[in-house]
């Protein structure tokens, strides 16, 4: 009796303390959901699918790029082979701060869901536009010769937003309108939410994919591959560890998404990030096969695979290059503060070592001419290899590019004049263009152009180029490099 009673009691104690930490628990998930719901899950506004019945005929294809330019650079080329594969008019978004947003580790199996990521890009690009720091893609690189040729269509995300939210989007940049705007903001937000895909997919509207690399693979064309496992699974231990049940399949993009399917009914098709990148003899998230017979799509790879900059950032980087440095030089590109690069000082610096002894050795003991691109500050160069090369004055020179150079500001301004990115895409019946948005919205600020002239700099360095082992910055260059930009 006594023994059960005691039972009892110890169990009553037990559930006293338990109803603090409960309500503590349940307090916590309230202000968790009320921090982090978006707006539609709030408010109960009718579907922006409703009001769209102008030009029924087009579709688009919206995705979520992040980090870096490179990065950005490498989507922006996925979502154009994706949208030409799908026969849609892809959604060209505009340049994001690097820092802005990071998407996670595919083989870590963590990652951002896809909607998140995408409403995050869809704020982020209003705050571009509010902040009148907004500069598209098509600014900064030449897709004309893709559009001209049919290869793809575009449309401004600007253009985009408007068409889709019902809101003159200029509302949000034009600095008179500050009692307007909040509520034109919110509106937009709202409108990103539900295209995100918090509000659910809609048949015929919105198709917001949910699939990321963790648990697919896209493929094209190969009908064999269509279902079948990746050879890249989570092992067991990790299964174990993180409590993930992915199992990573391939899928054939055009069968799942393309004529027939659910998705192609949508109007609206969201991808969430488009990285992809070669891992254990995989990719991560795209795999559409470079030897395809498909003469089609092969011609669609080699169109895609690269996409020069901008008229205006290449010319300023040939002008740097034969009439500041003028003779023959080699371009190193030292990524030594960001992320991992922090720890692989010693690799980069022996590599720039290497090069510079095998020129040495191949030719004479004239002066070597080396241009410089690197995240390290210039007060921080004397303790490095750097500094021993700026203080042996006798046999090498130095070049660099700074922010605040007249070349940089002159191309900045150049571009921001030329707005390459206002005169591509399409703009749907019944909707006004980009004449207002462009009055209204014309960026205050120049667009940050350092690091494209930089890259078109070292794709003329005849010497040779040094990069940083696994940036995609020196990936971009080595292709630029290839593709003999500098001479045409
Ligand atoms: C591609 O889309 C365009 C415009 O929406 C349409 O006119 C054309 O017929 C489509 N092409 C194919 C092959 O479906
Ligand atoms: C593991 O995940 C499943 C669902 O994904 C969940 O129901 C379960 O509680 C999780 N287990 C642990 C130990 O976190
Ligand atoms: C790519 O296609 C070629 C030719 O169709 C085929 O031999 C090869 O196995 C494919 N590669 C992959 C990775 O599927
Ligand atoms: C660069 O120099 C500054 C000022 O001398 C110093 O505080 C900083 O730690 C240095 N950074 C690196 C990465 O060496």
């Amino acid at each position: 009796m006594l023994g059960r009673r005691r039972k009892l009691n110890h169990r009553g104690s037990t559930v006293v303390y338990l109803i603090p930490v409960l309500l503590l628990f349940l307090y916590l998930l309230y202000s968790q959901i009320l921090t982090t719901s978006p707006p539609s899950l709030r408010l109960q506004t009718s579907t922006p699918c409703a009001s769209h019945t102008h030009s029924p005929e087009l579709k688009f294809l919206f995705y979520a790029p992040h980090s870096g330019f490179s990065n950005q650079l490498s989507e922006f080329k996925n979502a154009a082979l994706l949208s030409s594969l799908l026969n849609r008019t892809l959604v060209v978004p505009p340049v994001l701060d690097h820092h802005a947003l990071a998407l996670g580790s595919c083989p870590k199996f963590r990652v951002l869901p896809s909607r998140d990521i995408r409403l995050s890009v869809w704020e982020s690009s209003l705050l571009l536009l509010r902040d009148n720091r907004y500069v598209s893609m098509a600014d900064i690189v030449d897709v004309s010769p893709l559009v001209s040729s049919s290869t793809i269509r575009t449309i401004d995300f600007r253009v985009f937003a408007s068409w889709w939210c019902g809101v003159k989007i200029e509302m949000v940049c034009s600095s008179q309108s500050t009692s307007l705007e909040p509520s034109v903001f919110n509106r937009l937000k709202e409108c990103g939410s539900f295209l995100a895909g918090f509000g659910g997919n809609v048949d015929g509207c919105l198709y917001a994919i949910d699939k990321d690399c963790r648990n697919t693979v896209w493929t094209y064309g190969e009908d064999e591959e269509d279902g079948k496992l990746d050879s890249f699974q989570p092992d067991e231990q990790l299964k174990k560890k993180k409590n993930i049940s992915f199992v990573r399949t391939r899928r054939d993009v055009f069968k799942t998404l393309g004529p027939g399917s659910e998705a192609d009914r949508a109007r609206i098709l969201a991808f969430g990030s488009l990285f992809t990148a070669p891992y254990k003899g995989s990719q991560l998230y795209i795999d559409i096969n470079k030897s395809s017979k498909d003469t089609r799509l092969q011609k669609l790879l080699e169109d895609t695979d690269f996409l020069p900059f901008a008229p205006q950032i290449v010319n300023a980087g040939k002008q740097f290059a034969l009439n500041t440095i003028k003779v023959p030089f080699l371009c190193a590109q030292l990524r030594l503060l960001d992320g991992q690069f922090k720890n692989h000082w010693r690799a980069t610096f022996s590599s720039l070592k290497e090069q510079i002894k095998s020129l040495r050795q191949g030719a004479s003991s004239r002066t070597i001419n080396i241009f410089v691109m690197t995240d390290l500050p210039e007060g921080n160069w004397s303790t490095t290899y750097l500094g021993e090369l700026m203080r042996d004055k006798n046999n090498y020179r130095l070049h660099f590019l700074r922010e605040g150079d007249d070349l940089v500001h002159d191309t900045g301004r150049e571009l921001a004049a030329a707005g390459n990115g206002y005169r591509l895409g399409i703009t749907p019946n019944g909707i006004r263009g980009l004449e207002e948005i462009k009055m209204n919205c014309s960026p205050q600020r120049l667009p940050d152009v350092l690091l494209y002239i930089e890259e078109v700099i070292c794709s003329c360095a005849s010497l040779g180029f040094v990069g940083t082992a696994g940036s995609t910055i020196a990936d971009s260059i080595d292709l630029m490099r290839r593709q003999k930009i500098c001479s045409s």
